[in-house]
């Protein structure tokens, strides 16, 4: 869904986007944008209590709003949700961005092997039979967190640098990243199981995968993505990592009941017809520049 905000002479001003997910009880907000020389004068405001009313008229009891801080416009933004009711935002994510050129300085890059007991594999190299010993261990006595499962429905996997980490024929560990971009490795998400863990074996993994990264020449940038639910990796960004990365955004994550939220916008801002603006399943979010 896509509510447009335009100025008196109709001119476009803003766009809010929303996705109702398949259950239809709920949404995300994808987007939200004002052009600059519109901002301040409670536009951003109208188009988001414009945006749930309609997702609220539709049938969804609550909306979901992640954004990436870090901008010049964050304190507006965080203003705006503050001001509708919307839950106080939770830090998420850290997502963090580098170079091999940069990283490869780290010293943390040359401690690469791992003792004998230990293989690392090409996670393509994976077995069905282990496949199977994961989810069959997963399902009867769950052992890797949700958001860690090394079997996401996520397109786009990197079979370059995703490694799998196997203790005495047993696969424990894994590191899986994903290609953005033609020249991006995003680093999605790492585990090691828990007796194993806090004795380097999974920066060992990062350090194999960035390598792989670092020879391969033309795949200059690298994103590291670290839940902050995770401890020890959030303390081993900041501490070993920071200084080698070019930037380090928090992804935060708020939350809006939409029961009763079905009232008309009160501003005098103009918020352009519903019939003709909006736009069902949109692909893309469109800013104006
Ligand atoms: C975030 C954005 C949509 C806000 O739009 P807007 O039309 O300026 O919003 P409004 O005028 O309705 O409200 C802005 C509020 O933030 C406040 N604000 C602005 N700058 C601020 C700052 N630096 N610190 C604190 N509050 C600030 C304003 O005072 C206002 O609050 P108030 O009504 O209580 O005075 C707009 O800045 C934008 O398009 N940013 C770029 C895109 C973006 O970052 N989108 C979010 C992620 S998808």
């Amino acid at each position: 869904m896509a509510i447009a905000a335009s100025d008196a002479a109709n001119q476009p001003i803003g766009l809010a986007l929303a996705e109702i997910r398949p259950s239809g009880q709920s949404a995300e907000v994808l987007s939200i944008f004002v052009q600059p020389t519109h901002r301040q004068q409670g536009v951003g405001a109208a188009l988001l209590e414009r945006l749930t009313a309609e997702l609220s008229l539709r049938g969804c009891s609550s909306a979901h709003f992640i954004y990436t801080t870090g901008q010049p416009t964050t304190k507006a933004l965080e203003r705006l949700l503050q001001k509708g009711n919307w839950t106080l935002p939770q830090p998420r994510m850290l997502v963090c961005r580098s170079s091999t050129e940069i990283i490869a300085n780290a010293p943390w890059m040359r401690r690469q092997t791992l003792p004998s007991v230990y293989e690392i594999f090409p996670w393509q190299d994976i077995t069905t039979a282990e496949c199977l010993a994961i989810q069959q261990t997963q399902a009867s006595s769950p052992w890797i967190p949700r958001d860690l499962y090394p079997f996401q429905p996520e397109k786009n996997l990197e079979p370059l640098n995703s490694l799998g980490l196997r203790y005495q024929g047993q696969v424990v560990g894994w590191m899986i990243t994903h290609r953005l971009a033609p020249d991006t490795i995003r680093y999605s998400y790492g585990f090691i199981r828990q007796d194993l863990q806090k004795m380097g074996r999974l920066i060992s993994l990062i350090a194999n995968a960035i390598q792989l990264q670092i020879d391969a020449e033309n795949i200059p940038n690298g994103i590291w993505v670290v839940s902050c639910s995770r401890a020890p990796m959030l303390q081993f960004v900041r501490k070993h990592m920071a200084p080698y990365l070019t930037s380090i955004e928090e992804t935060r994550g708020c939350f809006k009941s939409l029961i009763n939220d079905a009232s008309q916008p009160t501003t005098s801002v103009q918020i352009a017809d519903r019939e003709t603006l909006i736009i069902e399943k949109p692909t893309a979010c469109v800013t104006y520049s």
